[in-house]
Protein backbone atom coordinates (compact mmCIF):
# COMPACT_ATOMS: atom_id res chain seq x y z
CA UNK A 1 0.00 0.00 0.00
CA UNK A 2 1.20 3.50 -0.81
CA UNK A 3 -0.17 7.39 -0.20
CA UNK A 4 -0.23 9.96 -2.43
CA UNK A 5 -0.86 13.46 -0.57
CA UNK A 6 -1.91 16.59 -2.10
CA UNK A 7 -0.19 19.53 -1.05
CA UNK A 8 -0.84 21.80 -4.47
CA UNK A 9 -3.65 23.97 -4.66
CA UNK A 10 -3.85 27.86 -4.38
CA UNK A 11 -5.67 27.97 -1.23
CA UNK A 12 -7.76 30.82 -2.46
CA UNK A 13 -10.03 30.56 0.88
CA UNK A 14 -7.13 31.49 3.03
CA UNK A 15 -5.75 34.42 1.46
CA UNK A 16 -3.11 36.55 2.34
CA UNK A 17 -1.95 33.69 4.53
CA UNK A 18 -1.28 31.74 1.26
CA UNK A 19 0.11 34.66 -1.20
CA UNK A 20 3.28 33.78 0.34
CA UNK A 21 2.97 30.47 1.97
CA UNK A 22 1.34 27.32 1.32
CA UNK A 23 -2.05 26.30 3.16
CA UNK A 24 -0.76 22.88 4.23
CA UNK A 25 2.29 24.01 6.30
CA UNK A 26 0.40 26.62 8.13
CA UNK A 27 0.53 25.17 12.26
CA UNK A 28 -2.33 23.97 14.13
CA UNK A 29 -0.78 23.91 17.73
CA UNK A 30 2.26 25.28 16.40
CA UNK A 31 2.75 22.16 13.81
CA UNK A 32 2.25 22.30 10.04
CA UNK A 33 -1.28 20.55 9.23
CA UNK A 34 0.19 18.24 7.04
CA UNK A 35 2.54 17.01 9.42
CA UNK A 36 -0.38 15.68 11.20
CA UNK A 37 -1.49 13.84 7.73
CA UNK A 38 2.14 12.11 7.48
CA UNK A 39 2.73 11.04 11.07
CA UNK A 40 -0.80 9.22 10.50
CA UNK A 41 0.45 7.96 7.23
CA UNK A 42 3.45 6.69 8.80
CA UNK A 43 1.47 4.84 12.02
CA UNK A 44 -0.48 2.97 9.50
CA UNK A 45 2.45 1.64 8.46
CA UNK A 46 2.87 3.38 5.08
CA UNK A 47 6.50 4.03 3.69
CA UNK A 48 6.21 5.11 -0.02
CA UNK A 49 4.62 8.47 -0.18
CA UNK A 50 4.53 10.31 -3.06
CA UNK A 51 3.86 14.16 -2.49
CA UNK A 52 1.88 16.13 -5.69
CA UNK A 53 3.07 19.58 -4.82
CA UNK A 54 2.69 23.11 -6.94
CA UNK A 55 3.48 26.58 -6.76
CA UNK A 56 4.60 25.90 -3.42
CA UNK A 57 6.74 22.96 -4.01
CA UNK A 58 9.91 24.74 -2.72
CA UNK A 59 8.38 25.44 0.56
CA UNK A 60 7.15 21.81 1.03
CA UNK A 61 10.06 20.00 -0.23
CA UNK A 62 11.98 21.98 2.72
CA UNK A 63 9.41 21.16 5.52
CA UNK A 64 9.10 17.46 4.22
CA UNK A 65 12.67 16.62 3.20
CA UNK A 66 13.03 13.14 1.95
CA UNK A 67 10.37 11.80 4.74
CA UNK A 68 13.07 10.28 6.91
CA UNK A 69 11.93 12.10 9.99
CA UNK A 70 8.33 9.91 9.90
CA UNK A 71 10.23 6.49 8.49
CA UNK A 72 8.41 7.03 5.40
CA UNK A 73 10.37 7.81 1.95
CA UNK A 74 9.17 10.61 0.20
CA UNK A 75 8.73 10.85 -4.06
CA UNK A 76 7.59 14.85 -4.86
CA UNK A 77 5.06 14.39 -7.92
CA UNK A 78 4.93 18.17 -9.82
CA UNK A 79 1.48 19.43 -10.84
CA UNK A 80 1.65 22.23 -13.48
CA UNK A 81 -1.58 23.97 -12.51
CA UNK A 82 -3.94 22.73 -10.16
CA UNK A 83 -6.40 20.92 -12.64
CA UNK A 84 -8.38 18.43 -9.96
CA UNK A 85 -7.77 15.42 -7.61
CA UNK A 86 -8.27 13.33 -10.15
CA UNK A 87 -5.99 14.93 -12.26
CA UNK A 88 -3.00 14.28 -9.75
CA UNK A 89 -3.76 10.39 -9.79
CA UNK A 90 -3.22 10.84 -13.61
CA UNK A 91 0.52 12.16 -13.39
CA UNK A 92 1.17 9.98 -10.04
CA UNK A 93 0.47 6.99 -12.51
CA UNK A 94 4.01 5.94 -12.53
CA UNK A 95 4.76 6.40 -8.67
CA UNK A 96 1.76 4.20 -7.89
CA UNK A 97 1.67 1.91 -10.84
CA UNK A 98 -1.44 -0.87 -10.05
CA UNK A 99 -0.35 -0.84 -6.33
CA UNK A 100 -3.52 0.24 -3.43
CA UNK A 101 -3.08 3.29 -2.36
CA UNK A 102 -4.46 6.19 0.22
CA UNK A 103 -4.97 9.51 -1.08
CA UNK A 104 -4.94 12.07 1.49
CA UNK A 105 -5.67 15.65 1.05
CA UNK A 106 -2.79 17.52 2.57
CA UNK A 107 -5.28 20.34 4.88
CA UNK A 108 -7.00 17.64 5.80
CA UNK A 109 -7.38 16.70 9.75
CA UNK A 110 -8.48 13.46 11.11
CA UNK A 111 -8.73 13.12 15.16
CA UNK A 112 -8.87 8.90 14.75
CA UNK A 113 -5.93 8.73 12.58
CA UNK A 114 -5.79 5.86 9.45
CA UNK A 115 -5.04 3.01 10.95
CA UNK A 116 -8.53 1.35 11.03
CA UNK A 117 -9.94 2.29 8.01
CA UNK A 118 -6.87 1.25 5.90
CA UNK A 119 -7.01 -2.37 7.81
CA UNK A 120 -10.72 -2.34 6.36
CA UNK A 121 -9.89 -1.54 3.12
CA UNK A 122 -7.28 -4.75 3.22
CA UNK A 123 -9.48 -6.75 4.51
CA UNK A 124 -13.04 -5.90 2.60
CA UNK A 125 -10.74 -5.67 -0.62
CA UNK A 126 -13.68 -2.84 -2.15
CA UNK A 127 -11.96 -1.18 -5.30
CA UNK A 128 -12.38 2.14 -3.55
CA UNK A 129 -13.37 3.15 0.46
CA UNK A 130 -14.25 6.50 0.95
CA UNK A 131 -14.47 8.54 4.20
CA UNK A 132 -17.92 10.15 4.46
CA UNK A 133 -18.82 12.57 7.80
CA UNK A 134 -22.13 14.20 8.51
CA UNK A 135 -21.85 17.72 8.73
CA UNK A 136 -24.04 20.99 8.59
CA UNK A 137 -23.52 22.46 5.73
CA UNK A 138 -22.62 19.44 2.77
CA UNK A 139 -23.00 22.29 -0.15
CA UNK A 140 -19.81 22.80 0.16
CA UNK A 141 -18.44 19.45 -0.27
CA UNK A 142 -18.78 16.17 -2.09
CA UNK A 143 -21.94 14.28 -1.19
CA UNK A 144 -22.28 10.76 -0.96
CA UNK A 145 -25.73 8.68 -1.04
CA UNK A 146 -25.97 5.39 0.32
CA UNK A 147 -28.08 2.66 0.29
CA UNK A 148 -27.91 -0.41 1.64
CA UNK A 149 -24.51 0.27 2.99
CA UNK A 150 -23.28 1.09 -0.35
CA UNK A 151 -22.53 4.20 -2.02
CA UNK A 152 -24.95 4.80 -4.74
CA UNK A 153 -24.26 8.38 -5.92
CA UNK A 154 -21.50 11.05 -5.52
CA UNK A 155 -21.93 14.49 -6.44
CA UNK A 156 -19.01 17.27 -6.01
CA UNK A 157 -20.65 20.31 -4.34
CA UNK A 158 -24.07 19.75 -5.24
CA UNK A 159 -26.17 22.99 -4.54
CA UNK A 160 -29.41 20.74 -3.34
CA UNK A 161 -27.40 18.10 -1.76
CA UNK A 162 -29.60 14.76 -1.53
CA UNK A 163 -27.74 14.13 1.92
CA UNK A 164 -25.47 15.54 4.85
CA UNK A 165 -22.77 13.06 4.08
CA UNK A 166 -19.76 14.66 3.02
CA UNK A 167 -16.37 13.14 1.71
CA UNK A 168 -13.67 13.59 3.59
CA UNK A 169 -10.40 14.28 1.76
CA UNK A 170 -9.01 10.87 2.58
CA UNK A 171 -9.88 7.75 -0.44
CA UNK A 172 -8.65 4.12 -0.95
CA UNK A 173 -8.25 3.01 -4.33
CA UNK A 174 -7.53 0.01 -5.85
CA UNK A 175 -5.58 0.16 -9.84
CA UNK A 176 -9.20 0.27 -11.12
CA UNK A 177 -8.89 3.99 -10.16
CA UNK A 178 -6.64 4.72 -13.24
CA UNK A 179 -9.45 3.37 -16.00
CA UNK A 180 -11.62 5.58 -14.07
CA UNK A 181 -9.58 9.17 -14.56
CA UNK A 182 -8.87 8.04 -17.88
CA UNK A 183 -12.76 8.31 -18.27
CA UNK A 184 -14.06 11.23 -16.89
CA UNK A 185 -14.21 14.86 -18.17
CA UNK A 186 -13.63 18.21 -16.78
CA UNK A 187 -16.33 19.12 -14.32
CA UNK A 188 -17.71 23.23 -14.56
CA UNK A 189 -14.41 24.66 -12.65
CA UNK A 190 -12.74 23.09 -14.87
CA UNK A 191 -10.91 20.59 -13.00
CA UNK A 192 -10.45 16.61 -13.77
CA UNK A 193 -12.62 15.53 -9.74
CA UNK A 194 -12.28 12.79 -8.16
CA UNK A 195 -16.17 12.51 -7.36
CA UNK A 196 -16.46 11.93 -10.82
CA UNK A 197 -14.04 9.52 -10.76
CA UNK A 198 -15.38 7.70 -8.06
CA UNK A 199 -19.02 8.06 -9.35
CA UNK A 200 -17.39 6.37 -12.72
CA UNK A 201 -16.34 2.84 -10.42
CA UNK A 202 -19.91 3.24 -9.18
CA UNK A 203 -21.87 3.24 -12.49
CA UNK A 204 -19.67 -0.01 -13.60
CA UNK A 205 -19.99 -1.86 -11.10
CA UNK A 206 -16.94 -1.58 -9.07
CA UNK A 207 -17.86 -1.51 -5.39
CA UNK A 208 -17.28 1.57 -3.00
CA UNK A 209 -16.97 1.37 0.17
CA UNK A 210 -18.25 3.79 2.40
CA UNK A 211 -16.89 4.20 6.14
CA UNK A 212 -18.38 6.75 8.52
CA UNK A 213 -15.92 8.55 10.35
CA UNK A 214 -16.50 8.45 13.89
CA UNK A 215 -14.14 11.07 15.83
CA UNK A 216 -13.60 15.00 14.16
CA UNK A 217 -12.33 15.72 10.90
CA UNK A 218 -11.68 19.15 9.31
CA UNK A 219 -10.76 20.18 6.44
CA UNK A 220 -8.63 23.85 7.26
CA UNK A 221 -9.79 25.45 3.58
CA UNK A 222 -11.01 28.90 5.08
CA UNK A 223 -10.13 30.83 8.41
CA UNK A 224 -12.86 29.54 10.78
CA UNK A 225 -11.71 26.01 10.39
CA UNK A 226 -8.87 26.33 11.09
CA UNK A 227 -9.51 28.25 14.17
CA UNK A 228 -11.70 25.14 15.39
CA UNK A 229 -9.42 22.99 14.15
CA UNK A 230 -6.32 24.50 16.53
CA UNK A 231 -9.42 24.13 19.16
CA UNK A 232 -10.02 20.66 18.79
CA UNK A 233 -6.26 20.11 18.38
CA UNK A 234 -4.76 22.08 21.76
CA UNK A 235 -7.58 20.58 23.71
CA UNK A 236 -5.26 17.03 23.43
CA UNK A 237 -2.33 18.72 24.69
CA UNK A 238 -0.63 18.37 27.82
CA UNK A 239 1.24 20.69 30.19
CA UNK A 240 4.73 20.94 29.33
CA UNK A 241 7.23 23.79 30.62
CA UNK A 242 10.64 24.35 28.51
CA UNK A 243 10.94 27.38 28.22
CA UNK A 244 10.79 29.85 31.63
CA UNK A 245 8.22 31.52 33.66
CA UNK A 246 9.19 34.55 36.26
CA UNK A 247 7.45 34.34 39.42
CA UNK A 248 5.01 37.23 38.50
CA UNK A 249 3.64 35.11 35.88
CA UNK A 250 0.75 33.38 36.22
CA UNK A 251 -0.08 29.73 34.11
CA UNK A 252 -3.75 27.96 34.39
CA UNK A 253 -5.09 25.36 32.39
CA UNK A 254 -3.45 23.33 30.01
CA UNK A 255 -0.35 25.14 28.59
CA UNK A 256 2.82 24.31 26.62
CA UNK A 257 5.90 26.42 26.46
CA UNK A 258 8.16 25.55 24.48
CA UNK A 259 12.09 25.60 24.63
CA UNK A 260 13.57 29.25 25.00
CA UNK A 261 10.37 30.75 25.03
CA UNK A 262 9.68 33.42 28.08
CA UNK A 263 7.14 34.55 29.97
CA UNK A 264 7.42 37.98 32.25
CA UNK A 265 4.55 39.11 34.39
CA UNK A 266 1.66 37.54 31.99
CA UNK A 267 -1.03 35.53 32.60
CA UNK A 268 -1.59 32.58 30.27
CA UNK A 269 -5.17 30.60 30.32
CA UNK A 270 -4.55 27.49 28.67
CA UNK A 271 -5.31 25.58 26.22
CA UNK A 272 -2.52 27.01 24.95
CA UNK A 273 0.77 27.14 23.41
CA UNK A 274 3.86 29.41 23.07
CA UNK A 275 6.60 28.39 20.42
CA UNK A 276 10.45 28.23 20.74
CA UNK A 277 12.10 31.45 21.51
CA UNK A 278 8.76 33.67 22.05
CA UNK A 279 8.24 36.65 24.43
CA UNK A 280 5.31 37.42 26.28
CA UNK A 281 5.26 40.41 28.30
CA UNK A 282 2.99 42.01 30.49
CA UNK A 283 0.46 39.91 28.58
CA UNK A 284 -2.87 38.05 28.43
CA UNK A 285 -2.86 35.20 26.33
CA UNK A 286 -6.42 33.21 26.61
CA UNK A 287 -7.98 29.80 25.87
CA UNK A 288 -7.16 28.05 21.84
CA UNK A 289 -4.22 30.54 21.32
CA UNK A 290 -1.31 29.04 19.66
CA UNK A 291 1.88 31.39 18.92
CA UNK A 292 4.00 30.23 17.09
CA UNK A 293 8.18 31.00 17.19
CA UNK A 294 10.25 34.04 17.34
CA UNK A 295 6.82 35.59 18.07
CA UNK A 296 6.26 38.90 20.91
CA UNK A 297 3.61 39.69 22.40
CA UNK A 298 3.92 43.04 24.66
CA UNK A 299 1.33 44.71 26.87
CA UNK A 300 -1.40 42.99 25.02
CA UNK A 301 -4.32 40.59 25.04
CA UNK A 302 -5.28 37.94 22.49
CA UNK A 303 -7.35 34.58 22.44
CA UNK A 304 -8.94 32.06 20.18
CA UNK A 305 -6.29 33.05 17.98
CA UNK A 306 -3.16 31.58 15.64
CA UNK A 307 0.18 34.02 15.31
CA UNK A 308 3.01 33.00 12.75
CA UNK A 309 6.24 33.25 13.16
CA UNK A 310 8.09 36.42 13.70
CA UNK A 311 5.52 38.59 14.35
CA UNK A 312 5.14 41.05 17.49
CA UNK A 313 2.60 42.69 18.88
CA UNK A 314 2.42 45.43 21.22
CA UNK A 315 0.26 47.69 23.07
CA UNK A 316 -2.77 46.22 22.03
CA UNK A 317 -5.62 45.96 24.16
CA UNK A 318 -7.70 42.67 22.65
CA UNK A 319 -7.53 40.38 19.92
CA UNK A 320 -9.62 37.43 19.66
CA UNK A 321 -10.54 34.80 16.47
CA UNK A 322 -7.77 35.99 14.33
CA UNK A 323 -5.16 34.48 12.17
CA UNK A 324 -1.51 36.79 11.89
CA UNK A 325 0.37 35.54 9.63
CA UNK A 326 4.67 35.83 9.41
CA UNK A 327 6.43 38.65 10.19
CA UNK A 328 3.42 41.01 10.91
CA UNK A 329 3.70 44.25 13.20
CA UNK A 330 1.15 45.34 15.25
CA UNK A 331 1.39 48.11 17.60
CA UNK A 332 -0.76 50.64 19.49
CA UNK A 333 0.31 54.34 18.49
CA UNK A 334 -0.64 57.92 20.23
CA UNK A 335 0.69 59.64 17.02
CA UNK A 336 -2.21 62.79 15.69
CA UNK A 337 -4.05 62.85 13.71
CA UNK A 338 -5.59 59.39 15.53
CA UNK A 339 -5.84 57.11 12.88
CA UNK A 340 -5.42 53.67 11.73
CA UNK A 341 -2.36 53.27 9.56
CA UNK A 342 -2.27 50.26 8.62
CA UNK A 343 -0.45 48.44 5.26
CA UNK A 344 -2.31 45.48 4.56
CA UNK A 345 -1.77 42.60 1.75
CA UNK A 346 -3.93 41.97 -0.86
CA UNK A 347 -7.30 40.05 0.14
CA UNK A 348 -6.63 40.48 4.03
CA UNK A 349 -9.37 40.99 6.43
CA UNK A 350 -9.35 43.41 9.24
CA UNK A 351 -12.49 43.92 11.16
CA UNK A 352 -11.82 47.09 13.84
CA UNK A 353 -13.79 48.32 16.57
C1 LIG B 1 -12.20 18.49 -2.04
C2 LIG B 1 -13.10 17.49 -2.75
C3 LIG B 1 -14.44 17.35 -1.99
C4 LIG B 1 -14.18 16.97 -0.54
C5 LIG B 1 -13.20 17.99 0.11
C6 LIG B 1 -12.78 17.49 1.48
O1 LIG B 1 -12.77 19.76 -2.15
O2 LIG B 1 -13.31 17.90 -4.09
O3 LIG B 1 -15.23 16.36 -2.60
O4 LIG B 1 -15.39 16.93 0.17
O5 LIG B 1 -12.02 18.15 -0.68
O6 LIG B 1 -11.82 18.34 2.07
P1 LIG B 1 -11.86 21.12 -2.12
O7 LIG B 1 -11.57 21.36 -0.65
O8 LIG B 1 -10.65 20.82 -2.90
O9 LIG B 1 -12.73 22.17 -2.72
Amino acid sequence: MKALVLSGGKGTRLRPITHTSAKQLVPIANKPILFYGLEAIAEAGIKEVGVIVGDTADEIRSALKDGSRWGINITYIQQEAPLGLAHAVKIARDFLKDDDFVMYLGDNLIKDGLKEQIAQFVKNKPNAQILLAKVPHPENFGVAVLKDSKVINLEEKPKQPKSDLALVGVYMFDKNIHTAVNSIKPSDRGELEITDAIQYLIDNNYTVSPHIVQGWWKDTGKLDDMLEANRLILDTILTDTRGTVDSASNIEGKVVIEKGAKVVNSSIRGPAIIGENAEIINSYIGPFTSIYFNVKIENSEIEHSIVLENSTIKDIKRIGDSLIGQNVQISHTEKKPAAYRIMVGDSSKLEII
